[in-house]
């Protein structure tokens, strides 16, 4: 997920856009990541009165922070009541992909050894990630502005964080946890298509204007988070939006959402709302189609 802060724009040095083999000589410093106003627990969120929750939800967030300190990641010891609360969230989920989620997520999930018995730690799906497509997860201890959040992309790395929901809500969530990252997004960035993609997004937040900004956000809402793919003649979820929430993804195949064919301008024009459902999602007719339409629209605003 993302959020609104509102960013300035930025001057690169020129780099090349189709670079996509980023080794760990190439990334920048961790500990210069440029986050100083990293959102910290809403009102309105379900544990914001808890105290119980707030301390232990700090104590992660605070290991999540030492990872740029260290560049090493900490696995999280989850105590019984967050397990319970992702075995609750991740066994209902598996029902709801197994109608609605795409083919290539239901074998990379297992692929990454994501199972409904225990949350998986950044680490262990880290090390596979790499293996795979050279994509890489930094623990992060909540929301980051837009353009530093995609800006990381352009590294092949995914900031993520590690504490989970609170207990009282298990369906719902108003910021990424662990739930989002690791059921919605981390599988598909096994994909060398998605993954690519993922980083010509990156690129572009790098050198974007404000306003291009806006657009690289909005591409990034109706892909990465609530994506829908041509399976066949069926359609399927891959947006992590939609496959970490059941109400969004059943949401996502009903009569009042209009499904529409991918078109990257449309999409870069349309709207969106983060509070209410989505009206309007679109529809890529494969990964490739994806990146080779966005890797045009990158070069573009990168010249
Ligand atoms: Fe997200």
């Amino acid at each position: 997920m993302l959020n609104e802060t509102a960013s300035t724009s930025t001057t690169e040095p020129a780099f090349a856009v189709d670079n996509i083999h980023i080794s760990d000589a190439d990334l920048p410093e961790f500990r210069d990541m440029p986050f100083e106003d990293i959102n910290e627990l809403q009102l309105d969120h379900p544990g914001a009165s808890d105290q119980e929750y707030r301390k232990r939800r700090d104590y992660i967030a605070s290991l999540s922070k030492n990872f740029r300190e260290t560049g090493v990641i900490t696995d999280v010891d989850y105590n019984d009541e967050e397990q319970a609360i992702w075995r609750h969230v991740a066994g209902r989920l598996e029902e709801a992909h197994e109608r609605r989620a795409n083919k290539f997520y239901l074998t990379a999930k297992k692929d990454l050894g994501i199972s409904n018995d225990r949350i998986p730690q950044l680490s262990e799906m880290n090390r596979r990630l790499n293996q795979l497509t050279n994509f890489r997860l930094a623990p992060i201890e909540g929301l980051v502005d837009t353009r530093a959040f995609l800006s990381w992309l352009s590294w092949r790395t995914m900031l993520s964080t590690q504490y989970i929901r609170h207990h009282s809500k298990p369906e719902y969530t108003p910021e990424p946890d662990i739930v989002h990252e690791s059921i919605g997004h981390i599988p598909m960035f096994t994909n060398g298509d998605f993954a690519d993609f993922s980083q010509f997004i990156g690129h572009g937040a790098r050198v974007a204007t404000d306003r291009q900004l806006d657009e690289l956000g909005r591409l990034y809402w109706f892909t990465v988070e609530f994506g829908l793919i041509e399976e066949g003649d069926d359609v399927k979820a891959y947006g992590a939006g939609l496959l970490s929430s059941y109400g969004e993804l059943e949401h996502a195949f009903g009569d009042e959402v209009e499904r529409r064919p991918f078109d990257l301008e449309q999409v870069i024009a349309h709207d969106y709302t983060y509070s209410n459902m989505q009206p309007v999602l679109y529809v890529i007719s494969s990964y490739a189609e994806l990146k080779s339409a966005t890797q045009k629209y990158i070069e573009r605003i990168a010249k």
